[in-house]
């Protein structure tokens, strides 16, 4: 793996593709052990869930089923800070044992308020399994139920995570040369 330039910025190779397998892999065995009878619904948070999402659903040997969602962030017109929306939820969450994909938790805003906004149509249940957590980041109360790797309070991309777009693509995961 080389460095690579995105928009401005430098990257190194900081995690390898088989590494992030062999911690996928370990995910998708507790996963498959917790809902085996429950036929679950994965919720893919785009963009950047896409890569664990599908990473994750391959190695799961049990009924499931996955749709995706994005989640708007606007500022409201009253002083109220950011607002998220979520968008395209087609099915129906009440009663179903919903697990909430993302690529990274970071301050856990958009996954809090995500899980806000789920609990509004009564589903069963509701787990959040995320590629990457930042813990020294991460301070609300929300348990994050399923996290491939920790990784320390840097900015990272590959892996579904981007830069500003780019970087998605990228196999592993990189992080940013600070200079
Ligand atoms: P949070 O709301 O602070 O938890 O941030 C969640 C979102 O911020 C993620 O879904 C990513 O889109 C973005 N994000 C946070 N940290 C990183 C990073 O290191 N690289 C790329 N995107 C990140
Ligand atoms: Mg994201």
């Amino acid at each position: 793996m080389e460095k690579v330039t995105l928009h401005d910025k430098q990257f190194e190779p900081y995690i390898s593709a088989r590494e992030l397998d062999t911690a996928i892999d370990a995910v998708a065995v507790r996963v498959a052990g917790q809902y085996a009878d429950k036929l679950p619904l994965f919720l893919g948070v785009l963009n950047g869930s896409f890569f664990f999402a599908s990473e994750l659903l391959k190695r799961l040997p049990i009924a499931c089923e996955i749709s995706f969602v994005k989640v708007a962030s606007y500022r409201g017109t009253v002083s109220s800070g950011t607002v998220s929306q979520l968008i395209g939820l087609n099915e129906r969450i009440a009663g179903r044992h919903v697990v909430v994909l993302e690529d990274i938790v970071d301050t856990g805003n958009t996954i809090t308020h995500m899980v806000e906004s789920l609990q509004d149509h009564q589903p069963a249940s509701v787990a959040i399994a995320s590629l990457l957590l930042k813990p020294e980041v991460y301070k609300k109360s929300l348990p994050i139920d399923f996290v491939a790797m920790e990784i320390p309070n840097i900015f990272v991309v590959g892996s579904g995570l981007d830069h500003d777009g780019l970087g998605r693509n990228l196999p592993g995961i990189y992080r940013l040369v600070e200079r």
